[in-house]
This record gives C-alpha cells, structure tokens and sequence, in this order.
C-alpha cells in the first residue's frame, strides 16, 4: 500500500480508503439497500482492510443513522491510534429546525454524537457533507475551529462542495485565520468525470487533498449489470443507478473496455476502473465500497494492478467527456502561440 499526504497536512493516508456506508445491523430497515450484513461482517471487513494497509476510514453521522459509525468504531477499537477516521455532518440528524445543517449549533451537537457513536475522543478528519446554503461559511468555519482546538476534532474537511464553493471557503478561512480545509470528498469515476472540470484544478490550485467516492458508480462499473446472463430486469437495475446517474449506453461501452482489459491481466472490471482512478492526477485516495467481503477483497487487489499507458488511454477515450465552456476556448498556454512564448520566456526569467 503507498500513502501520501492530504492536501498541504502531514498526515499520510492510504491510498485506498475504506468506505463504511454499508455498515448496519441486520434489523435496520433505513437505507438497508446498501447493505446490512452486521458486526461480524464489519469486524471481518476492516481485518482484511488493515492487513492490506489501509489506515483510513470513512462514514458519517448520518449512515444507518449513526450505526455506521458505532459499528466502525468497536471493529477498529483496538487499533485505534494506528489508524485516521473520517466522518461527516450536514444531514438531518434528528426532526427539529436545527437538526441537519453547518452551523454552530448543529456543529457541536454533532461532533460530540460521533465522537460517542465511535467510541473515540477526537475525530482526524471531521468533514462538512454538503454546501449549507443558510450558515454563512465564516459560522461553519469557526465552529470547526473551535473543535479543532478543544482538541476534538483533528483535521477539518469538505464534500460535495461545487469549485467556487471551495475557493470561497478556503478565502474565508485564511481571511478570517481559522482552520482551512485540507481536503475535499467527491464523486469521480469512469462514468462520471465532471470532477476533472472544475474540481480537481481547484484541490490542486489550493494543495486540497481529494477523496473519491462511489469509484464503481454504485457497483455499475463492476460490470454485473450489463453481464449478458443479467440483463432480465435491465430497467430495474438500472434506476438503481440514479445516485449517482449513469448514462446506460456510454456505461455499457466503458464497461466493455474494462472487461476487455481486466481479462488480459485476469482482473474484474472493478480492479480496472478503481486502478485507472489511482492513476488520475490529483487524487490523493479512492474511498472503496463493499457490501460484502468478496467485493472487498476483490476492489483491493487494484492497488497491485499494473495498467499500460495504451490501456489507459483507451479508458480516456472510452469516457472522455464533452469540454464544457470554457474549456473549448483556445488557451494562450497553447504551442505555437507567440503571446504565451513571450510570456513563457518572461516566467523562466524571473525564475
Ligand atoms: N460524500 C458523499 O456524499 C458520499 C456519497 C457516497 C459514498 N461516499 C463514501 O464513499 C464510499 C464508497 O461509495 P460507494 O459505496 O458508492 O462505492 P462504489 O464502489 O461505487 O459502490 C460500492 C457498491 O458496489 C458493489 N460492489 C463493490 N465492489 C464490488 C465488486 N468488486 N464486485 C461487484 N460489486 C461490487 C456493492 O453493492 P451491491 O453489492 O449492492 O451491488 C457495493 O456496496 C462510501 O462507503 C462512503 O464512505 C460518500
């Protein structure tokens, strides 16, 4: 396993993280679709996750509204201090008018709630699930602030946040001088690379750290629902994957070239996908997700794939998006533009 650091901190993490969003009890019908096998299944789960050398964990308060984070916590109890948590708030914890949301008063009832759920007295990376479109972010920062010196809370992160959304609140918070955000969790994968537009210039124009979620797009890219066997309820698997949305006919064809690829190395389609987002620039760690210990096992081995750059390329291709405005603009970075050779020229003499 390699590790590298999150954004501009000192901390290293692995470069597969571990996903707990299908860690629930058997008996627990809330968001039960994504899975609920138990505490046995977790304990087994996070042994073989620190035997591969992950040393970082994600949930948030509101999986299995909170049973996630109680089951994470008791399987890595005894490791405790070998290993980074990671988890959330943004989401209605409860039915009042101050249950879900950033501000102060939402951050400090929930911190301590997660702090109790995972049986642990900080949390390394406490991460803002969504934009809060009614606290003023300069509110959000500081209450974060706060729990990062009452030693609560270690590192401060964001998720779901839009480019301008992160500037602005890294802005603020230098601005302002209170804890910036060191890292930003999103969605990207080989069917969904809107990420590559906005996003991934900013985490790296700033030094974010990023995290991958939902790297299978919910399980669609490991192929099983365009297998040929498996295509009786097409339509209902599919609405499955509205969360995040994938578009059935370009899926299909990116599917088909991670098969095709993963046979040669003698792979699932899963290793593939999860290695071409190890190889992307800018990204720091790819959250993984099973339901079950096979598909663990089976998503691990992608940090000892070795794909070829012709392999690569072909994903590229396979999943290239449309440019979107203004990208399609010509750059004056471009070769052969005499404006950018002077200004290149300028650089390298001031440097
Ligand atoms: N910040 C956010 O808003 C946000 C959102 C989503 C997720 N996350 C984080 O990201 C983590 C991963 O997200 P995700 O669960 O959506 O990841 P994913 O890898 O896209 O999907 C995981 C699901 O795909 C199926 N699967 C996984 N590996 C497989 C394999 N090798 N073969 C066949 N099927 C396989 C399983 O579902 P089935 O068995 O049911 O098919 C599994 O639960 C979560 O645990 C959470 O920590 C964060």
């Amino acid at each position: 396993m390699d590790y590298l650091p999150l954004g501009n901190t000192g901390l290293y993490v692995s470069r597969l993280c571990f996903g707990a969003m299908t860690f629930a009890e058997p008996e627990q019908k809330y968001m039960a679709w994504l899975g609920n096998e138990g505490q046995e299944s977790a304990d087994q789960m996070i042994g073989t996750a620190l035997e591969a050398g992950i040393n970082f964990f994600d949930t948030a308060n509101i999986y299995a509204n909170g049973a996630s984070e109680q089951m994470l916590g008791k399987a890595l109890a005894k490791k405790r201090d070998d290993v980074i948590i990671a988890t959330k708030l943004y989401h209605p914890s409860g039915a009042g008018a101050n249950s879900m949301g950033t501000s102060r008063v939402a951050i400090m009832r929930e911190v301590e709630g997660s702090l109790e759920r995972l049986g642990t007295d900080r949390i390394d990376l406490y991460q803002v699930h969504s934009w809060d479109t009614t606290t003023p972010i300069e509110e959000t920062l500081r209450a974060l602030d706060d729990c990062v010196r009452q030693g609560k809370v270690r590192y401060i992160g964001l998720s779901n946040f839009a480019a301008w959304q992160i500037a602005h609140a890294d802005g603020v918070a230098r601005l302002h001088g209170t804890e910036r955000f060191c890292s930003v969790q999103a969605y990207y994968s080989l069917v969904g690379r809107e990420l590559e537009r906005e996003i991934l210039p900013a985490t790296k124009h700033l030094g974010l750290g990023t995290m991958i979620f939902s790297p299978l797009a919910a399980g669609f890219l490991s192929g099983k629902y365009t297998d040929t066997e498996d295509t009786g309820d097409t339509v209902g698997r599919r609405s499955r994957f509205s969360f995040p949305p994938v578009d059935p006919a370009a899926g299909d064809e990116v599917v088909r070239v991670l098969r095709e690829i993963g046979d040669t190395h003698g792979v699932s389609p899963s290793q593939v996908a999860i290695c071409w987002l190890l190889h992307q620039d800018g990204v720091t760690t790819v959250i993984v997700g099973a339901r079950k210990h096979d598909q663990l096992v089976d998503n691990l081995s992608a940090i000892d794939l070795e794909l070829s750059d012709d392999e690569l390329n072909r994903l590229n291709e396979v999943s290239q998006q449309r440019p979107e405005y203004p990208q399609w603009m010509p750059s004056l970075e471009r070769a052969g533009d005499p404006a950018a050779a002077i200004k290149h020229s300028a650089k390298v003499a001031i440097s």
